[in-house]
């Protein structure tokens, strides 16, 4: 149970068609029965859902989002490629970038910064994944690698007004593993004393986490102060396990 504001962010991956509408909908009605909204839901979803459901989900408490983007914003001659002005475009209002399935793909720290950068001209919020794999957590590079990823994709932004980012350890993505409460403590102030050293207007900057977020982790989780929320993959597929998890948490 929580009282704080809180962000439940859907990264619906490759999944979804036109009459998976059905699954946001039933969300929508349970969301509609919740009095205090002091949440946030976005569905961050493929590119081919995006203009319709934008249509139908941009309320206050419910928004659509894409998962990424080309580094342009420009057209131009890249086969199987969208950017972000064709996102907004599309309706959308979010974005996720830098999620380690794309680093994995070929973003590198500096693809996502002109990412992040087209994405915010073009008027988008953007959800900026950052966080460590197995090899370097037990290598103990975690805080390295999030200075890295952060200061190298958040180069030359001067606002931070439309930026969230999610902690996602790449070894807890899809694994049911979590960080120790402690661990996750740890780390999320390790990306807060970055942020408050490198940019002095980044205080406001909403912390989520992201990885196997499940509704039996789902009260440990909400007993950390210092998150704003969460990215969840896997349990946002079913509308039951997702509105399970914004149940434990409201009420
Ligand atoms: P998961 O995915 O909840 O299935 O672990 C999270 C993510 O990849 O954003």
């Amino acid at each position: 149970m929580t009282n704080k504001y809180t962000y439940f962010i859907a990264n619906w991956k490759m999944f979804g068609v036109l009459s998976s509408l059905k699954l946001i909908k039933k969300v929508d009605f349970y969301l509609k029965k919740i009095k205090n909204k002091n949440f946030k839901v976005i569905y961050c979803i493929p590119y081919t859902l995006l203009n319709k459901y934008s249509k139908i989900f941009n309320s206050k408490y419910i928004s659509i989002g894409a998962q990424n983007c080309h580094e342009l914003d420009t057209f131009g001659p890249f086969t199987g490629s969208v950017n972000s002005k064709m996102i907004k475009d599309a309706g959308a209002k979010y974005i996720i970038l830098g999620h380690s399935e794309n680093r994995l793909n070929g973003d590198t720290n500096l693809i996502i910064n002109k990412k992040i950068l087209s994405s915010l001209k073009s008027k988008l919020k953007i959800i900026f994944c950052v966080g460590e794999n197995f090899e370097q957590k037990n290598k103990k590079l975690t805080s390295k690698i999030l200075y890295n990823q952060i200061t190298s994709a958040l180069k030359n932004v001067k606002k931070f007004n439309n930026i969230i980012i999610a902690y996602e350890p790449v070894w807890s993505i899809g694994t049911g593993k979590i960080p120790k409460k402690k661990e996750l403590e740890k780390n999320i102030l390790i990306i807060k004393k970055i942020l408050k050293n490198k940019y002095s207007k980044s205080s406001n900057i909403k912390i989520l986490y992201g990885g196997s977020v499940n509704s039996k982790n789902i009260n440990d989780l909400n007993s950390i102060s210092l998150l704003n929320g969460y990215l969840i993959g896997g349990s946002s597929q079913s509308s039951k396990k997702f509105i399970d998890i914004i149940k434990k948490s409201y009420m």
